[in-house]
């Protein structure tokens, strides 16, 4: 309901526009929680994770919960004399976030780690900092967007496919829309079945428009991230970091705007202040889909806006998720087919719901042209795009969809899976489908840094940006997005009143 009071307020919104972690290691008393049993003691640590925060070879950000207001600890077992910079505890809808972040790390090493209080620790968690070499694993996945136990187990499972194809990736970036509803009781079934996979290694959260629906600042309190560079957001945290020889940022696209004029300046000299080989976005919704939320203006201002940093920084590739379907565009600039071009990847779903292709997108919205792969998933069978049509069916590629991506030197490959909801090999294991690889080279050693101010956005400079960066959507809006939605008007009642979807 708040979804669709959020669409609609959405709708409105450009239409007057155009007019105008884991269990305890010491359980005490019961005290279930709507998720169940998961957390069984009020000092339980709970919703535990680890994320990348700062200097990924010295620092990360510690969070976890507790149903009882209680003291802090986190013991990093190879680093008993590192800084721990612990946050104020604080009630957040009804429990107690705990934040805390370590620094003084070595570059190289693994770690592993409890948290909770003197008295009551978590399972012991793990990870390795980054040794600063040329090559770097990581995983990427989208979309889980549960709020039930079973969907939120089944998406679990998906990401732990992952890990069984990529056992050493040194992050898992999760491109938002953790739950559905954001709710206590989604994010504790989210909890009760990551926990196990957030103790695994370090993570990359971006923030999804679901995260955070009804109740601002949702994400910024279930994540310790960095926002000392950030523009100011109420739905996400804009931040980047550095790790191996790329250097990532992440976008929020989930406050009113879908990217804000401040945010675009804060990316641009992001990532122009680097000289690393890789440039590299994640931002949770995406400027190329043909998916069912394509076809509103903030995926289309999307593909004029956010693309034109890409072009102009040379970032290597964009991540993104929000329509669940997995699409990866040939490498673009200014809107054109070029070999020198940003890839953006439309990343799949790790989830159980599962978006068709809206057709009446194709070549209105997404050039098909541009088009590089494409997995669509309907019940029962799978279709995918062929370079030729949509037509060609798998039946191995119905089940969430995970990314893996490799960087050594000038070379970054990305493999794309399926992990099947019901087909299993010989040895009973659901088979894992190889959907799409992608490799592209580059020289390295050329990139230069050409900016090297200070990144921060005042509240004032920000605040004050809002009415140009919402005049700005309102004349793409006009211009751009209105003409090519008013064309596929008939096709999305056609669609409506068949396929009882919109
Ligand atoms: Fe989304």
């Amino acid at each position: 309901m708040i979804k669709n009071c959020k669409k609609a307020l959405s709708l409105v919104l450009a239409l007057t526009v155009m007019i105008c972690c884991f269990s305890p290691a010491l359980a005490q008393e019961a005290t279930p929680t709507d998720a169940g049993e998961y957390v069984t003691s009020d000092t339980q640590p709970f919703r535990i994770s680890l994320t990348v925060n700062g200097d990924t070879a010295s620092e990360r950000g510690f969070t976890w919960f507790t149903k009882a207001d209680t003291d802090s600890l986190v013991v990093i077992n190879e680093a008993p004399d590192a800084v721990i910079e612990y946050n104020d505890v604080f009630e957040w809808e009804g429990n107690y976030c705990h934040k805390a972040k370590v620094k003084g790390l070595e570059g190289g090493k693994e770690y592993t780690y409890t948290v909770g209080s003197a008295q009551v620790r978590s399972n012991e968690g793990k990870f390795r900092t980054d040794d600063g070499d040329s090559e770097l694993n990581f995983i990427v996945v989208a979309d889980v967007q549960a709020s039930s136990d079973e969907n939120f187990r089944r998406g679990a499972e998906t990401v732990e496919a992952s890990f069984s194809v990529m056992p050493d990736a040194e992050f898992i970036a999760n491109l938002g829309d953790f739950t559905n509803d954001s709710t206590n009781e989604e994010w504790d079934y989210y909890a009760k079945n990551f926990d196990p996979i957030s103790l695994k290694t370090s993570l990359v959260p971006i923030a999804g428009n679901h995260d955070g629906l009804g109740v601002w600042h949702w994400f910024e309190n279930m994540f310790n991230l960095d926002d000392s560079e950030s523009v100011q957001n109420l739905n996400g945290v804009n931040y980047s970091f550095d790790y191996g020889n790329a250097h990532f940022a992440v976008i929020n696209t989930n406050d009113v705007l879908s990217v804000s004029l401040a945010q675009l300046k804060w990316l641009r000299n992001d990532m122009n202040s680097t000289d690393k080989d890789w440039k590299i976005v994640f931002a949770h919704k995406s400027p190329y889909t043909l998916g069912k939320d394509g076809k509103w203006p903030d995926a289309l201002y999307l593909q004029k806006s956010l693309t034109k940093v890409c072009d102009e920084c040379g970032v290597d590739l964009v991540m993104s998720g929000h329509d669940h379907q997995y699409l990866r565009t040939k490498p673009l600039k200014a809107n054109k087919l070029n070999d020198n071009g940003t890839t953006y990847i439309l990343s799949g779903t790790a989830g159980t719901k599962r978006y068709q292709i809206r057709s009446f997108l194709e070549n209105s919205f997404t050039d098909v042209d541009k088009i590089a792969a494409m997995t669509v998933q309907r019940d029962g069978y799978a279709n995918y795009f062929n370079g030729t049509d949509f037509e060609s069916t798998k039946d191995t590629n119905v089940g969430g969809c995970f990314n893996c991506l490799s960087i050594k030197d000038g070379t970054l490959t990305l493999n794309s899976y399926i992990l099947s909801d019901e087909l299993k090999d010989e040895n009973g294991g659901r088979i894992i489908t190889n959907i799409d690889t992608y490799t592209v080279t580059k020289e390295t050693g050329k990139n230069i840094a050409t900016f090297s101010g200070d990144n921060t956005t005042s509240a004032a400079e920000f605040y004050l940006g809002v009415v140009p960066s919402f005049c700005a959507l309102a004349v793409y809006t006009f211009t751009g997005w209105l003409p090519r939605f008013l064309s596929i008007v008939p096709d999305i009642i056609r669609v409506y009143i068949e396929e009882d979807t919109f």
